[in-house]
């Protein structure tokens, strides 16, 4: 079965290359769909985004990275996928994936599967990542290692 993972990943978290990794030993194709919003101010482009989830699972062969316009429902008809795989990290997350599922669902045949964060990364969020590293904080250990190097090139 193929799933799609869809996010905005600005940045990628480590909490991100957990629930992907884990969903590519449970699935036998993972698409990872990075979407493109251009209403959205984001940290890191779209391009770099797709890069650094590239870097991180170039040596992973069930995992392919791709960016999207539009909607999600769209996106994962044009590509074959019946259902997409969320990460809750706690039940503060619920009620706005919940609504989205049943919104998705709704909107084409089309399911959601939830997945629960690894309690490590429970608390790690990509916008306290972006609030952290704006005022210089130590986020080299919540994002992975290229994104890290990155974020401080940038700075
Ligand atoms: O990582 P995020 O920002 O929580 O991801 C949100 C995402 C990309 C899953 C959501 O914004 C999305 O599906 N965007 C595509 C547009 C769409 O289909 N909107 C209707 C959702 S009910």
């Amino acid at each position: 079965m193929k799933v799609l993972i869809p996010g905005s990943f600005d940045p990628p978290t480590n909490g991100h290359i957990d629930v992907i990794s884990r969903c590519a030993k449970v699935f036998d194709e993972v698409l990872v769909g990075v979407v493109v919003n251009p209403s959205k101010k984001s940290l890191l482009s779209t391009e770099t985004r797709e890069l650094m989830l590239n870097e991180i699972f170039s040596e992973t062969g069930n995992i392919v990275i791709k960016t999207f316009k539009g909607l999600l429902v769209d996106f994962a008809k044009d590509n074959d996928v019946k259902a997409i795989v969320k990460g809750l990290r706690a039940m503060t997350d619920f009620d706005y994936e919940f609504q989205m599922a049943q919104m998705n669902s709704n909107l084409a045949d089309f399911e959601t599967i939830f997945i629960p964060a690894s309690p490590e990364y429970g608390y790690v969020s990509s916008s306290m990542v972006k609030e952290i590293d704006s005022y210089g904080g130590d986020i080299s250990k919540l994002v992975p290692k290229n994104v890290f190097k990155r974020m401080q090139d940038d700075r």
